[in-house]
């Protein structure tokens, strides 16, 4: 069910070893192949990653490796490169709507299939784009992390101040809103 599916599509940040198959990742393109897109532009791109040296390179440059300290044989085993050409011709507000769409129909695709990702906006999208010999004209927009987790992640519902997320004996906690804090006005 569908409920049950977006509440498991948690982001992880602990991956182990398993190999992620470039078979795997077409899967969740055939699926994000079908997102909404502003004017059905279709305007996103995707270079998949699974070469063992790519993903150590990438990984380092993520900030997996920095603000969240994890260590490098908890590597994801894949990546996700999102890209578009740079003269698209598109506000940044539609380009970044449609990622957002995408990004949620691939990571819950890989959910459903037993995956866990990250979506790891903070990277330096040029020098990713350097790091994969992107075309000069095409740009990075963006990276989701694919692999096998064992990390524990659980929600708990909050009415209201700090969404930061923690851990609490070791599990990691995210805080969600509840939907009466999120609806604000019934008209
Ligand atoms: C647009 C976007 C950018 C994100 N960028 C990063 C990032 O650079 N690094 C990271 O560790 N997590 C990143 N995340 C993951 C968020 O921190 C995560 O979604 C949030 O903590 C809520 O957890 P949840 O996905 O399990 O609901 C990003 C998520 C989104 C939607």
């Amino acid at each position: 069910m569908f409920g049950e599916l977006v509440r498991k599509n948690r982001t992880k940040r602990i991956y182990n070893r398993s190999d992620v198959s470039l078979s795997l990742l077409k899967e969740l393109i055939e699926d994000a192949r079908f997102s909404a897109s502003t004017v059905n532009r279709q305007e996103i791109r995707y270079i998949l990653v699974n070469d063992d040296q790519m993903c150590r390179k990438i990984f380092r440059i993520t900030n997996l490796s920095t603000t969240h300290k994890v260590d490098e044989e908890n590597r994801p085993g894949a990546f996700i490169v999102m890209i578009t050409k740079r003269e698209i011709n598109l506000p940044d507000s539609f380009l970044y709507y449609n990622l957002g769409i995408a990004t949620a129909n691939l990571t819950l695709s890989a959910s459903s299939r037993g995956y866990s990702c990250v979506t790891l906006l903070s990277t330096n999208m040029e020098k990713l784009g350097e790091l994969i010999s992107l075309d000069g004209e095409y740009k990075a927009v963006s990276v989701i992390a694919v692999g096998k987790s064992d990390q524990e992640v659980r929600t708990v519902d909050l009415e209201g101040g700090d969404t930061s997320y923690y851990k609490e004996e070791g599990v990691h906690i995210v805080p969600k809103l509840t939907a009466d804090t999120l609806i604000v006005g019934t008209i």
